[in-house]
């Protein structure tokens, strides 16, 4: 994997990143709207799962105005991480942190599938003003840990 980083480091991308003033912390403040624009409306949704405003809320409305403002701040996130993980690929690469990242980004991602293709099928039976199935809340827990973990871990990249 080293030599992959190395050649990472050295794409012309990585270059122009590393050598453009103010590029590095112009790409951390956009990493953070993404993450607010992934994670608020995420949250929002997970606690519309575990009963928050069920008799007013419908989960399908709840689903249809708020997972793509999420999906939109997960591409923001991911394709400015990329770009503040090339220009330091291999130091970033050895942290202790990287690892959980990713593996809290897989466990969330894995989450999603799951919640969509199976719980999320029968929505129509609990849309509103009943109680969610304990899959869904399960779900939202799974889903605020998982971010919540992602963002401590994003955070410590920068240290250990
Ligand atoms: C999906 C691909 C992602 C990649 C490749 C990525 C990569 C990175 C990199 C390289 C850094 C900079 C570390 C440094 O300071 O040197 C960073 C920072 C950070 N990331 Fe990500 N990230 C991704 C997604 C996310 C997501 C989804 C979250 C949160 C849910 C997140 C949370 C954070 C946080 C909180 C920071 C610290 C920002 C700061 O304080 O400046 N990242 N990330």
């Amino acid at each position: 994997m080293d030599g992959i980083y190395s050649w990472l480091e050295e794409t012309s991308l990585a270059e122009a990143i590393r050598g453009t003033a103010y590029l590095y912390p112009m790409l951390e403040s956009v990493h953070i709207i993404g993450i607010a624009l992934l994670i608020g409306p995420a949250a929002a949704f997970d606690l519309r799962l575990l009963g928050l405003g069920r008799q007013a809320l419908r989960v399908t409305t709840a689903a249809k105005h708020l997972l793509p403002l999420s999906h939109l701040g997960f591409m923001i996130a991911a394709v400015t991480g990329v770009a503040m993980f090339l220009p330091g690929a291999n130091l970033l690469a050895d942290r202790g942190s990287a690892p959980w990242k990713l593996g809290l980004i897989l466990l969330a991602g894995l989450n999603i599938l799951i919640f969509h293709r199976h719980t999320y099928r029968n929505v129509t039976d609990w849309d509103v003003d009943r109680p969610t199935p304990a899959a869904a809340r399960f779900a939202a827990v799974i889903s605020l840990t998982s971010w919540s973990g992602v963002t401590v871990a994003g955070r410590l990249l920068a240290y250990t």
